[in-house]
């Protein structure tokens, strides 16, 4: 089910990116959309406050006042309120089956997905008790089924339903708690958006700007198409009939009437423990941590700054050689996606020191084991353009054959390997293919690698590596054939260009290596 899924989000995906422009595709940005939307929802809901009246009857007039005395601002802001609310379940659910899809919800993602099942849960919770407020016909609905339902639970000793929602014992106290609740559920719900991306470096919290404003402008235009509107007061004495149900946070209610109560706590229950349980369905075999070699580490912190998922850190040194930090991998953080390896300066294949270490590794796959592979794979290669494949696992260079090196992340790559391969005439062009720029695996492997590529971000690639003889290739395993096109057209560039000659070996040893002080011993 999902590969298929994925297959759907990337033509979908492909679709809005051709609409939207890459950039703001929010298919892409919906975890930042999520953020943004709850703050729309946190002002328009302090404004709807100051004018809210929390009494039994001055809740309905208040409202309505809102909305057609001032409709120009309170109107506004209340649908504001009631479809920045809606769109927020929506992008939830796509954002999760979307992480679900990319398969990013297991091992180290566990974290995220495990701390967005509370998030379904307070999300709606702040919805059903936004709709009690308003105190009109569909409040009173609401209000009816979610404390019969309540009331179901073994947790209150005396009814809710009976001993507030009757004619004689409703009052203005009971608004006062709802409001309570309508403003510290939502706090809570902040508080755990914001424990769901701690394990995550460099979030998106936020939302291109052109997408922010093409989604309030879009909010606008809905709130003046179709003001949200109450629907007559409530009135206790009588049971509430034909209301218009919100399907994006009453999906539910309607089962009530088909289902005794505790089927529908059984279906809810069983929903969220089987939600909560996934990461761990079947259990998820990890790649074993990266890890430090301190005689090759001299703390400048490259590692830490590139890791997508905070899980190393720079800590006090602890050996004898003369540098104040080391780094450090916390291993239940580690995703084994090597792009720490790629960052790390050490991380050169000129600096031959006993079986090529660098200062932090991944045991499942060292940068041994990387250079050997790129060394045996190149020597493979017949030409004219001998072109070598460096392709992400998780991309449309996945599984193939001979002429392709396989790694966890294309930012696992060091620059310097990429200048090894040239420089030595190990190929005569190099294809860096990772996944598609719009769903990168690991989060900033894409970018990492094309901003080290452009000499923005350390460790750069030279300068002397011919760009002509270098490209990169993002598509997904669903983009074949335009992946299989770029390769073909870049294969016949290389076969065109005069043949590589590999640099000469007194300018290897002065000029490729980047940090003096690691190298023991070069080998050019
Ligand atoms: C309104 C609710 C939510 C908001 C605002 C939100 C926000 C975010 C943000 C900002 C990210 C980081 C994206 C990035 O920069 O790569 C993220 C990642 C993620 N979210 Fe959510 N999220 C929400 C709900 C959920 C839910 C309900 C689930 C699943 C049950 C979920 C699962 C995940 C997962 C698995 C990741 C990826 C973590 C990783 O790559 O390791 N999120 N979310
Ligand atoms: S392999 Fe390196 S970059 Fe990747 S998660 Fe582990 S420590 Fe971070
Ligand atoms: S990038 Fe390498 S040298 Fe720098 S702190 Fe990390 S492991 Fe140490």
């Amino acid at each position: 089910m999902r590969p298929l899924l994925r297959t759907g989000f990337e033509y979908v995906e492909r679709g809005a990116d051709r609409i939207f422009q890459p950039q703001l595709n929010p298919l892409v940005q919906l975890g930042a959309l999520g953020f943004f939307l709850f703050w729309i929802v946190a002002v328009s809901g302090i404004y709807l406050f100051i004018f809210f009246d929390t009494g039994v009857v001055g809740a309905y007039t208040s409202v309505e006042a809102m909305t057609h005395t001032q409709w120009f601002a309170g109107g506004v802001m209340r649908s504001f309120h009631r479809y920045a609310s809606d769109l927020m379940v929506v992008v939830l659910a796509v954002h999760m089956l979307r992480e679900f899809a990319l398969d990013r919800y297991r091992g180290v993602h566990w974290f995220s997905w495990f701390t967005g099942v509370p998030i379904i849960w307070m999300l709606y919770a702040s919805g059903i008790t936004g709709y009690w407020l308003v105190w009109d016909m569909l409040a009173q609905y609401v209000a009816v089924v979610s404390t019969e339902l309540l009331d179901w639970l073994p947790i209150f000793g005396e009814p809710i339903a009976r001993n507030f929602l009757a004619p004689s014992s409703l009052n203005d106290r009971f608004f006062t708690l709802l409001v309570f609740m309508h403003i510290a559920i939502p706090l809570i719900l902040l508080f755990i958006m914001w424990v769901h991306i701690l394990r995550i470096s460099r979030p998106k919290v936020n939302p291109p700007r052109g997408l922010a404003i093409v989604m309030l402008v879009a909010l606008v235009a809905v709130s003046l198409w179709k003001p949200a509107v109450s629907q007559g007061p409530a009135d206790l004495s009588k049971v509430p009939t034909n209301v218009g149900l919100d399907w994006f946070y009453l999906p539910l209610y309607p089962l009530t009437d088909l289902w005794s109560h505790g089927a529908v706590w059984a279906l809810l229950g069983g929903f969220t423990l089987m939600l909560a349980m996934l990461p761990w369905l079947p259990p998820f075999r990890r790649p074993k941590a990266a890890v430090v070699e301190l005689a090759h580490c001299n703390g400048c912190g490259r590692c830490v700054e590139d890791c997508p998922y905070e899980a190393v850190r720079l800590v006090t040194r602890t050996d004898e050689r003369p540098f104040l930090q080391q780094a450090q991998v916390d291993w239940a953080l580690c995703a084994s996606c090597g792009i720490c390896v790629g960052a790390c300066p050490s991380s050169t294949p000129f600096r031959r020191t006993a079986g090529l270490k660098t200062g932090i590794d991944l045991p499942d796959f060292p940068l041994r084991t990387l250079c050997e592979r790129t060394e045996s794979t190149a020597a493979a290669l017949t030409g004219p353009g001998r072109v070598l494949i460096f392709a992400c696992k998780h991309g449309a260079g996945a599984g193939r054959a001979s002429d392709t090196v396989e790694v966890p992340c294309v930012a696992m790559l060091p620059p310097s390997l990429i200048d090894y391969v040239i420089s030595r005439d190990l190929a005569d062009g190099v294809v860096v293919a990772g996944c598609a720029e719009r769903a990168c695996y690991h989060r900033l492997g894409g970018a990492w690698t094309k901003q080290r590529f452009a000499r923005e971000r350390d460790p750069y690639l030279r300068t002397r590596v011919p760009r002509e003889r270098l490209t990169t290739i993002w598509a997904s395993p669903t983009e074949q054939h335009g992946f299989a096109k770029a390769l073909a057209d870049f294969t016949t560039a290389i076969a065109t260009l005069p043949p590589n000659r590999p640099v000469a070996i007194d300018r290897l040893t002065t000029s490729a290596i980047e940090t003096p002080e690691l190298s023991e011993e070069v080998v050019p």
